[in-house]
Parts: structure tokens; sequence; C-alpha cells
């Protein structure tokens, strides 16, 4: 990928995410506001509470951890879309997810941005193959290739718990030699590339911010505890949508005033 021009306008901090993020296409990073982290973690186990009652929870670490004994495998994917929906009707969400990474997201993406409107839940319950996510690429169904993912994670992830990503070069060696893999389907290319992918280490109060055009996805959770994560896209406001589009799927997050003034602008009519 390019390389940082130089002369360099960013600091030395900056110029270190930037530099790793365009290497490997994503980067683990400590949240920016760990009470944030704490307010939206509480909350998930608040409205948990709510819709497994009338069984009573243990404390949080113990429910996220354990959630396999709490959580009948035949109710996840039904509590699993009431939780997200929890999520989507708090306006003060998009807030709280911005302030996990604001300072990363503005060197990596920009600070006038568009943010996903929907949350997306994971609960990966281990041994449960009803939630594996195959190998792909954001990029090839529907989103643009201007987007990020942040990756919030409410628990310790590491190994099968957490997911695997294809950093950079190695994705662009299968892109750039695409032919040869057209025919596989997502599990025969996963096994191809098996060897090469990462899995991301992401203890609690750390995050991801990825490329989505990386290929990446999860397997069965091997290990003992369940994963809790949300992902959430932002992408540069004026950059291109493709079919996930401005609106719909995402809605403006930080609009500063000139570009406000420029959407608005008319050129003063003669006739
Ligand atoms: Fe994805």
């Amino acid at each position: 990928m390019n390389v940082i021009p130089e002369p360099s306008v960013f600091s030395d901090d900056e110029n270190d995410v930037i530099g790793q993020f365009l290497k490997t296409g994503y980067i683990v990073f400590p949240v920016e506001n760990l009470d944030s982290l704490a307010k939206i973690r509480r909350s998930l186990y608040e409205n948990s509470v709510t819709l497994l009652k009338p069984n009573s929870l243990p404390a949080d670490t113990e429910f996220f951890d354990n959630a396999q004994k709490f959580i009948p495998l035949e109710r996840l994917n039904e509590i699993r879309l009431s939780l997200i929906d929890c999520l989507n009707k708090d306006p003060k969400n998009a807030a709280l997810f911005y302030s996990l990474a604001k300072k990363h997201l503005s060197w990596i993406v920009g600070n006038e941005m568009a943010i996903q409107r929907s949350y997306n839940l994971g609960i990966q319950l281990p041994q449960d193959s009803s939630s594996v996510l195959p190998l792909h690429s954001d990029v090839w169904s529907g989103n643009s290739p201007y987007e990020v993912v942040l990756w919030t994670s409410f628990v310790d992830c590491h190994k099968t718990k957490s997911m695997y990503l294809l950093p950079f070069e190695e994705n662009q060696k299968i892109v750039s030699n695409f032919k040869k893999y057209s025919s596989m389907n997502a599990e025969q290319l996963f096994l191809e590339i098996e060897n090469k992918v990462v899995w991301l280490e992401v203890p609690y109060g750390h995050a991801v911010i990825f490329w989505h055009g990386l290929l990446h996805g999860n397997r069965v959770n091997e290990e003992e505890k369940t994963r809790w994560t949300v992902n959430l896209r932002f992408k540069g406001l004026l950059t291109p949508y493709n079919a996930k589009e401005l609106g719909e799927y995402f809605m403006p997050l930080t609009i500063r005033p000139i570009t406000r003034i420029g959407y608005q602008f008319q050129k003063p009519k003669i006739s």
C-alpha cells in the first residue's frame, strides 16, 4: 500500500498507527474510554437479565464468560436479536462507541464520519457451530472499501474465541491471484490460507479497527468461555458509498459546519 507522504504532518503516535494500519489492515489498541466500555457492558448485562427472567443470573463477569450455562442454544438468536434491538434503541450508544476509539478513528478514517445505524452483536458460545461466520470480505458483498469495522469485545478474546483475519500483504496476494482461488468455496479457501491468518488477541479493555476488505471470519469457539463482541462500521462521510448507503445503513456522525453549508449551497439563479 502507499507509503506515508514525507514530510509528515503527523505526530509520532499517529504515524505509528497509520504505518501499522497501512501495513497490516488492522490495529488492536486500548480503548480510549474504559467508563464507556463498562457502561455498554452493563446495559448488555441488564438487558440480558430482563430478557432471561424469571431465571436469576450471576454477576456480570460470570454471566458473560459462562453464557452457555444461562442462554439455551435454541434461544440464542432470539436473545441476540433482542439485545441488538436494545442497542439500536438507545440513542446514547453512538457517542459511547465513538468515545472508545475517537482518536484512532480520526487517525485512520478522518474527522468527518458516518457511522453504521445498526449494531451487530456476536455471542459465540463454546462449541456452537451455528455462530460460525465463514471466511469472507465485506467489500465483495455491498460494503465500500472506504469503511472500517470497530470490533469491541466485552470479554478477553484469544484463539478460536476471537476472530481471524488475513493481513493486508497476504490478502493482496490472494486478490491479485484470484483466478486460482475463484472456484473454491469459503471453507476450501480458509484451508488454503489457514497458516497465514492472524487470530486477534484482544484482552478486555482493548478493541480492534480493521479494514473489512481483508478476508476474515471465525470458527467454532473451541475455548471454554463465551465471546461477546459488537462490530460497527465507520467511514469518511464524503467518501464513496457502495450498496450500503447514507441514510438507510449509515448516518452522519460528525459533520463540520462548512460541510453543512456546502451541502445546502445553491447557485444564485440569474433568470
Ligand atoms: Fe465481515
